[in-house]
């Protein structure tokens, strides 16, 4: 937990800062930065989690007086919120967060404007069974259809400007492309392109802006048109449905499921995912080409190895995304953050900054396109409602990437100020200036260079995206059996800041085998990676190729860094514990505690002493706080003795052998929950508990094969070992996407997706989460 969540009196967070006078609705001070904040200005418009910097480290929630809103700002809070979309309804998600004076209400009334639920801003029980029916186009396999449209559209657009030398992106292309193939993904004929950017601009302002008094009636007028615009071309649909598009799609769903797909929803949701599919699109495009241009270096390296794009996609999305914040509404009293929210309290959950909480991304500002787990961002939301279109809105980034860096590649930014539309929530320069010299444009060399394709990825990027090339500068033995690396990049560039716990996913001689080690050394340095590998006798290789093939010189492939295993720098006093090779993550947290001037004892043991590696630097490091616990020397660690007196906010963290960890777990049982926190030597396979579960096999009736499914596996995880591609995105059984039809045999649910009626049919189930009750299942895949 974070720092500053540990103090404060429930319901009164964080009032150590200057304050301002304000009070929240339950009484307590404001701040006075959390009085000025202000989203329509300036600040937040340019960069949000910059503005939002002093939250995310101080008063991660708080109450902005201007808003009227909880203003949440830490990843972890706010994915806990997507997580439970019950008691945070997003039924707000589409209201106006500014009021409008009563004219404005007027003409919105003349046009019998009645935008209401959609998908996004609809509760349960009626979002998940709409959300279900309404998901086949948005499958990998029906995506593909629009690949080649996106494809012609980047080209002829790219066309247009090539030999200008010059363009704004935004104005001749980035808005008109994703506009088209919304349009088309939705089955809407093409209408003026102008008019309807025009329409979702004030659709933005109306919903997530402040419009002035004398605008709120303009933007009033294109909000009621809008409306209509949606009505017309809604009845023009129901002539004759059988035609493409999303739209008719839920036109045709409405027949057979009336009090799912209702009038009023598919109304709304022509209205709504014009923007939804566009704006967020156009923004997110502009946003990552800005962010690539202000990074020449990166830019360079993903024209040259195209295979690249796929992270760096997600990677734009997280640093810099088009959805900046999104809101959710308290239905009844809850904690959020350390401070308790009443019912009726409206969150502000801004995504944005959850992007830069360095507890979820290592070096969080660092724009790394080779971070793995960029994906892990919240700019698609999470959960129940996380966006639906997200693989269309990856696959088109994905190939104006591509255009541009193939026909491009010298292109840069010209001299200019970014704007913004004032709002909340979407966001991306309203203009991109670049400019190349068009003598230069490779395509005039080699026009072969138009043929070629780099095929996109449908749905999260691919493994190699995020892989690194690193330079093993030194391979040393560090113990009897241990051999300790020195990793730097091959360009001498810096490396990820990584915080103690972290480990990185290395290949051993290839991709096939890859094996996790925590990284040692000084987190601080950013010039290298650090690394201690003992030879395992029985293990699957990995440490063998390590120790009997490389050597100084050699190049290495890793991904990361990434951590599990977090150091709570906010503890009284730390119980550090390692047992043999589980020194490397517990040695860089005693650094770390040094260095924070922290109390804290580190425990360390080993069979015998030529087999422990780092003793000397860390006895030079740590002096009389180290104590070393030699097994053939006579002095075994007493777990039990150390740890007899629970002690309140004393922390305990460990890592070492399975027997090490299961007596402490012992030695802890009195002492206070989540006081003990250690790092398994194995990998645990999502969060299954294998002790209490039982194997089970599934027949797969159209692929003829079956399927073992090992108490220690999901459903899901042995699929695709198996080869069969099922989508999934939040794998703990809230959002639908991992569903699979069962025909036969009985399922044992886990979820919190289907209903009770659904789950007595025993046809569906999810496959992330939810397993067979007796040995066998059969299942229509
Ligand atoms: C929902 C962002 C593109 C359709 C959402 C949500 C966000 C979002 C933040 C709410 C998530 C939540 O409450 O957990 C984005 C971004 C996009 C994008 C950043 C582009 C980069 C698209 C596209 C489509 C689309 C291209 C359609 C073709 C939807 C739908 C939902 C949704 C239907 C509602 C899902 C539900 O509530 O069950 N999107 N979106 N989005 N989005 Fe997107
Ligand atoms: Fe989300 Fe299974 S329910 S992936």
């Amino acid at each position: 937990p974070p720092a500053a969540a540990a103090a404060p009196a429930r319901g009164c967070p964080f009032a150590s800062q200057p304050l301002s006078g304000h009070q929240t609705p339950t009484g307590c001070p404001v701040s006075q930065r959390a009085a000025d904040f202000d989203p329509f200005e300036d600040g937040y418009q340019q960069d949000p989690p910059e503005y939002l910097r002093w939250a995310r480290e101080q008063e991660p929630i708080f109450w902005s007086p201007k808003l009227g809103y909880w203003v949440v700002t830490r990843y972890e809070d706010i994915k806990a919120i997507f997580r439970d979309n019950i008691t945070f309804s997003p039924s707000i998600a589409l209201e106006k967060i500014t009021p409008t004076g009563e004219e404005a209400n007027a003409v919105l009334a003349s046009y019998g404007f009645a935008l209401n639920r959609t998908l996004v801003n609809e509760d349960e029980p009626a979002h998940m069974p709409r959300r279900r029916l309404l998901m086949e186009p948005f499958t990998p396999e029906a995506l593909r259809h629009h690949e080649p449209l996106v494809r012609k559209l980047a080209r002829e657009y790219v066309d247009r400007f090539i030999d200008d030398g010059h363009a704004d992106l935004v104005d001749q292309m980035l808005w008109e492309v994703p506009l088209t193939v919304a349009l088309h993904f939705l089955g809407v004929p093409e209408e003026d392109m102008d008019t309807l950017r025009k329409y979702s601009i004030a659709h933005t302002v109306n919903a997530w802006g402040r419009p002035k008094p004398e605008e709120q009636v303009a933007v009033a007028h294109a909000v009621g048109n809008f409306w209509q615009f949606a009505g017309q071309v809604l009845d023009k649909m129901r002539q004759d449905p059988s035609g493409p598009g999303w739209m008719r799609y839920g036109i045709r769903k409405q027949v057979e499921h009336p009090e799912v797909v209702t009038d009023s929803y598919l109304h709304s949701m022509m209205m709504a995912g014009i923007v939804a599919a566009h704006e967020t699109t156009a923004n997110a495009t502009a946003n990552a080409m800005k962010l690539l241009l202000q990074h020449p270096d990166t830019w360079r390296e993903i024209c040259e190895d195209p295979g690249l794009i796929s992270n760096a996609v997600e990677e734009c999305l997280r640093h810099n995304g088009s959805v900046a914040a999104w809101r959710r509404l308290v239905t009844k009293e809850v904690e959020v953050g350390g401070a308790l929210l009443p019912a009726g309290s409206k969150l502000l959950i801004v995504t944005s900054s959850a992007n830069h909480d360095s507890q979820q991304f290592a070096d969080a500002d660092l724009f790394d396109i080779r971070r793995d787990n960029a994906s892990d961002h919240l700019t698609f939301g999470y959960g129940s409602h996380q966006c639906m279109g997200k693989n269309l809105a990856r696959m088109e980034i994905q190939i104006f990437l591509e255009e541009f860096t193939r026909r491009l590649p010298h292109m840069r930014l010209a001299e200019q100020r970014f704007s913004y539309v004032p709002n909340t929530s979407f966001r991306g320069p309203e203009h991109l200036w670049v400019e190349w010299d068009p003598a230069q444009n490779p395509e005039r060399r080699h026009p072969g260079l138009l043929d070629v394709r780099t095929p996109v990825r449908v749905g999260e990027p691919s493994r190699h995206a995020a892989t690194r090339t690193l330079l093993v500068e030194r391979a040393t033995p560090a113990a009897e059996g241990v051999l300790r690396l020195r990793l730097v990049a091959p360009d001498g560039r810096a490396l990820p800041r990584w915080t103690p716990g972290a480990h990185i996913d290395v290949e051993c001689g290839g991709p096939e085998l890859s094996r996790q080690y925590s990284l040692c050394g000084d987190p601080d340095h950013a010039q290298a990676w650090e690394i201690a590998v003992l030879r395992e006798a029985d293990g699957r290789g990995g440490s063998a190729w390590i120790h009997d093939r490389l050597k100084a010189g050699d190049r290495l492939r890793v991904r990361g860094p990434r951590n599990h295993f977090r150091l709570d720098e906010a503890a009284r006093k730390l119980i550090l514990i390692a047992g043999g090779i589980g020194i490397t993550p517990v040695s860089a947290m005693a650094r770390r505690a040094r260095a924070l001037g922290l109390d804290y004892q580190l425990h360390y043991s080993g069979r015998r002493r030529g087999a422990m590696a780092l003793v000397e630097e860390l006895s030079a490091l740590h002096g009389d706080r180290l104590q070393l616990h030699v097994g053939d020397e006579g002095r075994r660690c007493d777990l039990a003795a150390l740890l007899a007196q629970p002690e309140a906010a004393t922390q305990v963290y460990a890592c070492g052998p399975q027997r090490m960890l299961q007596a402490l777990e012992a030695a802890c049982a009195g002492w206070p929950e989540d006081a003990l926190r250690i790092e398994h030597f194995a990998s645990t396979v999502g969060t299954l508990d294998a002790s209490r579960e039982h194997a089970f096999e599934v027949e797969l009736r159209d692929s003829g094969i079956t399927v073992p499914v090992p108490a220690d596996r999901t459903l899901l995880s042995a699929l695709r070992a198996a080869n069969v591609d099922i989508p999934s995105d939040c794998e703990e059984g809230l959002c639908g996407t991992c569903e699979v039809r069962v025909l036969g045999g009985e399922v044992d649910h886990r979820d919190l997706v289907l209903t009770r009626a659904e789950r007595e049919t025993q046809t569906r189930m999810m496959s992330c989460c939810s397993r067979a009750r007796g040995g066998r299942l059969v299942l229509e895949l």
